[in-house]
């Protein structure tokens, strides 16, 4: 399911920027990811590789994720566009929203229990004009999912005091898991519950 989603990410032509992009990129980690990290769109390296952060901003997320006690392997990394913007310009309100079926597939897929937005865009979808500086680091209940906006690592990598807050952050991130399966435990619990009380 994952590998039809990637196979329609290189395929689109949804918006303009497959025009200008070298390859798409769907994004990569594991179907079974509970934790689903979403950035804002390919940078150089990433369009070359066809492979979501593995530039400098990708390195430092990769030192990020394993501060929260897990590796690449552990989660799935995707972004809000699958296109590169040409010149790392931000990306459009309508080439998101013709990217918008591939994290909804992708998100569907996955199930994940959390999802960690990386920078504003990502943010917006479920946090329109809300700032990162006074969300940052607190996750919301959406659903079932917990969501929880975070700085951009290369916002980070470009103004050092944000990087012990990027990092704070992160180390939070198996507490958030850990309060996902005690409120997947009660829902279990109460969805049995009804079931017991005929057996008296
Ligand atoms: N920045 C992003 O938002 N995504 C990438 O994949 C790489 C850099």
């Amino acid at each position: 399911m994952l590998a039809a989603i990637a196979e329609d990410v290189r395929g689109c032509s949804r918006c303009e920027l497959f025009r200008t992009a070298t390859n798409g990129v769907p994004g990569e980690g594991s179907a079974d990811a509970r934790i689903m990290f979403i950035g804002e769109g390919p940078g150089w390296h990433e369009d070359r590789q066809g492979q979501p952060f593995v530039g400098s901003s990708g390195k430092f997320l990769t030192e990020l994720i394993g501060l929260a006690g897990l590796n690449r392997d552990d989660v799935f990394i995707t972004n809000i566009v699958k296109h590169r913007p040409p010149g790392n310009r931000d990306p459009l309100p309508d080439e998101i929203a013709a990217c918008s079926v591939f994290l909804d597939r992708q998100i569907e897929t996955i199930d994940p229990e959390v999802i960690v937005t990386l920078g504003r865009f990502s943010m917006h979808r479920y946090f329109p004009g809300e700032r990162i500086s006074r969300i940052h680091g607190q996750p919301q209940r959406i659903g079932s999912r917990l969501v929880v906006p975070m700085y951009h690592p290369a916002a980070a990598l470009h103004n050092g005091s944000l990087k012990g807050t990027i990092e704070e952050d992160f180390r939070k991130l198996p507490r958030f898991l850990a309060e996902q399966e005690a409120e997947r435990e009660k829902r279990r619990q109460d969805e049995e519950q009804p079931q017991q009380g005929t057996l008296f």
